[in-house]
């Protein structure tokens, strides 16, 4: 995923450019550059590889003036990270930025070869500069040379144009990646999201699916995909800019951890009426679940969102008896499943909602006849808008490119689903009902006091830290918990560390056990503790060090054979899950601290997937 922003503004356009790439970087940022307009109109560029810090030292040395211009941070998708490769494209008056693939670009490239049009770089993104280029070189405007050229595009886009010699003119374009329009006074803007165009204004239009729009400072026109203009809502988006902000914590990963107490309960408090304790589901946002009508449930997302899919799993099954199948969304799709012709449902989770495997999975359902459903923390994101009902997290934005108030916020909102339809399925008695809400009310208090743990999980870390590799198991629900786990030490530390259920141990992986590999067990005191407490006890018995993450009676249980010993506070069973999730977030923090890694922007990476 890439991050583009625009502006056409009344001050220097290259320091709010950088303010607001500096914004969008979670998104990717293998390379960044911005472009603009001189005073005599001709168009500028600069960029640079790798961090935004490097294109701000080029700026230094190559200043760049004028009131309007792009800028772009990359993923890269077609073309290595180098300057060459890094946008903005330019192709004679022509100046593009653009997230997203081109899927047809190369038939387009042979064509405007064959037009005599020379190419600089292997990116799908020059080939839309050129085609621009094309249409204006054959008499178009810019309005017709851009409104020509989208339809020959084949694939995702979230694109903005800057012409030469046309200071008051930006073109936006989207299909497939989300682009919203900042309405400023006398200055227009737009960008990858609200987070963008948050230092500049509050009010945002999200562009729709195949909307594209022609920008001037004092005014915008807006058309859909067949060229029909139309009206989209002004949005005031309160907060954007202090998500963007780190405040007292040394990265957003640490803040957002230690978010988790309110956005949790800003999450649960979306789903439940604590006071006469059930759940109501936030149906304002689609078509209500009939849940007596459901013979199945399919549950699709990718990466920390497949982790709470999983848990999930053994919530709907056993709180509301509903058969789940759960899948990665890469694969879900291309195996053919065996989907019901009645009473499916499918639940897509995604952090993002932009994810371009989940995307394409939910649209796959919908086309089989299921009812859909999303769990997302973009309410204008695309898999929001797709599905025929969303069911919010409330986690605010996550700029950390590991997910964990997110994550956490997912399993919330599935904890309070699961209650309501076991309750609609009367698979769950009243008393049960007021226990699991009650669970999940209590859940904010718990993290807070398991935050508390930090300083004695930062030591722990250090010496994880060593290893080379680390080995999460846990049993259950809390199986896909040492999954997460692993990915998040994996993600951030660069060490490699497998998630395994406990069960799972002997059959291979024990092989992997001696001294220097630390093995972390994800296991309160619950019924399986004792199967755990075995497995424990075989990894103890080939000197692997163990840390053990339980309460107080699972820790009385093992007595010395941990190395390491993390205790959480007692809770119900069916919120340990979520509860657990913070220390393997917390260890996996400190782990990347100390290895030096970056934590908020780990090599290699972007915040949301949207290419397949
Ligand atoms: C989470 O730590 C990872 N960065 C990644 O696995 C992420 O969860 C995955 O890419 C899905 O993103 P989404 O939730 O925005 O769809």
């Amino acid at each position: 995923m890439c991050g583009i922003i625009g502006i056409l503004g009344n001050e220097p356009a290259a320091p709010r450019l950088i303010e607001a790439l500096r914004r969008l970087e979670y998104r990717g940022y293998d390379s960044a550059g911005i472009a603009a307009l001189s005073a005599t109109g001709a168009l500028e560029r600069v960029r640079a590889p790798g961090k935004l810090k490097n294109l701000e030292a080029e700026l230094e040395t190559t200043p760049l003036q004028g009131t309007q211009g792009i800028g772009h941070t990359r993923w890269a998708t077609h073309g290595s990270p180098t300057v060459g490769n890094a946008h903005p494209h330019v192709s004679g008056k022509v100046a593009v930025v653009h997230n997203g693939i081109i899927e047809n670009f190369r038939d387009l490239r042979q064509m405007l070869e064959g037009k005599g049009h020379k190419f600089e770089t292997q990116t799908d993104t020059e080939t839309i500069a050129h085609l621009i280029a094309a249409n204006m070189q054959e008499g178009m405007s810019e309005v017709e040379a851009v409104k020509a050229g989208l339809s020959k595009l084949e694939g995702a886009f979230a694109l903005a144009f800057l012409f030469e010699d046309k200071p008051d003119l930006m073109i936006g374009a989207r299909k497939g990646s989300p682009l919203a329009i900042g309405v400023g006074d006398g200055e227009m803007y737009l960008g990858s999201d609200a987070l963008a165009v948050a230092p500049f204004t509050n009010r945002v239009i999200y562009l729709e699916e195949g909307d594209w729009c022609v920008l001037h400072r004092e005014s915008y026109e807006i058309f859909d995909a067949k060229g029909h203009p139309v009206e989209r809502p002004v949005t005031i988006v309160q907060g954007a800019g202090a998500a963007a902000e780190k405040g007292n914590y040394r990265h957003f990963m640490q803040k957002e951890i230690f978010e988790q107490p309110d956005s949790t309960a800003r999450t649960i408090g979306a789903y439940l009426n604590v006071l006469n304790q059930t759940v109501t589901l936030p149906e304002e946002n689609g078509e209500a679940i009939d849940w007596k009508e459901i013979t199945s449930l399919q549950m699709v997302a990718c990466g920390t969102a497949h982790y709470a899919t999983r848990v999930a799993e053994y919530w709907f099954e056993q709180v509301a008896g509903i058969p789940v199948k759960t899948d990665i969304a890469s694969e879900f799709r291309y195996r053919d499943p065996a989907l019901p012709r009645t009473g499916g449902l499918a639940i897509f989770v995604s952090q993002s909602g932009e994810t371009a495997d989940t995307l394409a999975a939910l649209r796959y359902c919908k086309a089989q006849g299921l009812k859909t459903a999303a769990v997302v923390n973009v309410p204008t994101s695309t898999i929001a808008r797709e599905a025929d009902l969303v069911l919010p997290t409330l986690a605010g934005p996550e700029i950390g490119v590991a997910s964990t108030k997110a994550f956490t916020a997912q399993l919330s909102a599935l904890a309070a689903v699961a209650i309501s339809a076991g309750r609609a399925r009367e698979m769950l008695s009243r008393d049960a009902e007021i226990r699991l809400v009650r669970a999940l009310t209590e859940l904010p208090r718990l993290i807070s006091t398991t935050l508390a743990l930090d300083e004695r999980i930062e030591a722990l870390a250090r010496d994880i830290a060593k290893a080379t590799d680390v080995i999460y198991l846990g049993r259950g629900v809390h199986y896909p918990i040492a999954l997460e786990g692993a990915l998040k030490l994996k993600e951030i530390s660069y060490i490699h560390a497998e998630g395994y259920a406990s069960g799972e141990l002997k059959h291979g992986p024990i092989a992997l056990i001696d001294e220097e590999t630390p093995v972390v067990f994800v296991a309160p005191f619950d019924g399986l503790f004792d199967k755990s407490l075995s497995n424990l006890q075989e990894v103890a018995a080939r000197r692997g060090e163990v840390i053990l993450i339980s309460d107080e009676a699972g820790l009385r249980a093992a007595g010395e054979a941990p190395a390491h010993r993390i205790e959480l506070p007692d809770c119900d069973p069916f919120i340990a899950p979520i509860l657990y999730s913070v220390p393997v977030q917390l260890l996996a923090y400190h782990v990347a601290v100390e290895k030096g890694t970056d934590v908020d922007q780990p090599r290699n990476l972007a915040k949301s997937v949207t290419v397949e």
